[in-house]
């Protein structure tokens, strides 16, 4: 009856997903977070955009990459030709995990535990979007959209037919350009991640 339940709840709707959301307690990150911040996008998406977790400023915002790393991936985007209203865009974890420093709110990287008591939500998104194409945006989202740890390196860049009939595209996430000290390297990691994006742009509808 497990499995009833959740193909049952596979037919959610988008906005009770996120009303239950809301009050996600499957673990501890929502007792420091200020909100879970849900995806977004369209119904009708047929691209789904992965990331890691919000960032401070979308912990804030209740919005998922509408700080530093949103900049860097709307312009991506667009370059790309991908077009981000048309995309639905979430993360692999849904509430902001941050250690104080000072003023500031550090980020720090979703644990396996974490990732996997979130997953439930990736899962029903999945659902109730039925994207063709899911793109994970660094290791977290990878985790999450292939069930185990899958390096990004030697997946990226290329097509990956998923279990259920959909593909996956592995990439880098946009904070790890943004984190890149040397101005060189960013620019071609930069490019890469464009070239990326531009497989994506090619399945656009
Ligand atoms: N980084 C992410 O992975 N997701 C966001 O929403 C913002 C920054």
């Amino acid at each position: 009856t497990e499995t009833v339940m959740r193909r049952k709840s596979a037919a959610d709707d988008l906005e009770t997903l996120r009303e239950e959301a809301a009050h996600c307690r499957a673990c501890h990150l929502y007792k420091d977070a200020t909100q879970t911040v849900f995806g977004e996008g369209p119904k009708n998406a047929n691209i789904m955009l992965v990331g890691e977790q919000p960032g401070d400023k979308e912990d804030l915002a209740g919005h998922p990459f509408v700080g530093p790393a949103g900049q860097m991936l709307d312009r991506a985007l667009e370059e790309a030709g991908v077009d981000r209203k048309k995309v639905y865009v979430t993360n692999a974890v849904k509430h902001f995990k941050f250690v104080p420093r000072g003023k500031i709110r550090l980020h720090q990287k979703p644990n396996t535990p974490e990732i996997r008591a979130c997953r439930q939500w990736y899962e029903r998104e999945v659902s109730a979007i039925q994207p063709d194409l899911i793109v994970a945006m660094g290791a977290t989202a990878a985790q999450s959209v292939f069930g185990k740890i899958t390096p990004i390196g030697k997946n990226r860049g290329r097509l990956i037919d998923l279990p259920d009939g959909r593909k996956a595209l592995v990439t880098v996430h946009p904070s790890y350009l943004l984190r890149l000290p040397d101005p060189e390297s960013k620019v071609l990691e930069y490019q890469r991640f464009v070239e990326d994006l531009k497989i994506a742009a090619t399945l656009q509808r």
